[in-house]
């Protein structure tokens, strides 16, 4: 199963115009609470991410991978990999990646971490299962677009975790006014 599990502002942006995350760092959040980001670590076998995303995790974790397990990073550059940590670039269809993922995590679900194009190109590609959504309590009027695709979605569970507002939902499908 592959989830795209990331945090969003009310108004639908992972991230400010400048790729900036200040606004969803200084929120209050339990890692261990309901939704928390532990849980859900330990059910996943592989990563995979845009390049926007990995420049942004090299630039603010500095040395320190912070995942174990195998990531996968779309990129149409030839970017450096992180010593020591087990990175994979790859461009072009995602159906070859979430092949690649599915037998590399050994059983194990799938994270996407972001951005919200890459989401879409896998919900084209109808292999997107679910959207799990932590909604800070901030607008910001523009940005990196948390899913900008049409699409219908189910909720399947919520709750509240600090300052934010969680949700589950599972992929249905293009949006019903759009299906022939
Ligand atoms: N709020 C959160 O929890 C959260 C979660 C994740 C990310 N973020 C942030 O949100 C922002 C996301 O940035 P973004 O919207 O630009 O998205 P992104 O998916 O991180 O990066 C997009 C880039 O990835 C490459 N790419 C995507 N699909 C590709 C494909 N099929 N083949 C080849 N290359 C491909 C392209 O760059 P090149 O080909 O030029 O390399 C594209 O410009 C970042 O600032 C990130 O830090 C926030």
């Amino acid at each position: 199963m592959l989830t795209y599990h990331t945090a969003t502002t009310l108004d639908g942006f992972i991230a400010d115009p400048d790729d900036s995350l200040d606004w969803l760092l200084r929120q209050q959040h339990d890692a261990s609470g309901p939704f928390g980001f532990d849980e859900f670590m330990a059910g996943i076998g592989a990563v995979v991410m845009g390049s926007t995303t990995y420049e942004w995790v090299l630039a603010h974790e500095g040395d320190a991978w912070p995942y174990a397990m195998p990531t996968w990073v779309m990129t149409s550059r030839d970017l450096a990999p992180v010593e020591g940590a087990d990175i994979r670039f790859a461009s072009g269809d995602v159906r070859a990646v979430h092949e690649e993922m599915t037998a590399a995590a050994g059983g194990k679900d799938l994270w996407l971490v972001g951005g919200g194009d890459l989401a879409g190109q896998f919900a084209e590609a109808g292999l997107l299962d679910e959207v799990v959504v932590s909604v800070a309590p901030v607008t910001l009027g523009a940005g990196r677009p948390l899913l900008p695709r049409r699409l219908d979605l189910e909720l399947v569970g919520s709750a509240v975790n600090g300052a934010f507002v969680c949700a589950r939902y599972r992929v249905a499908g293009p949006l019903l006014e759009d299906r022939a």
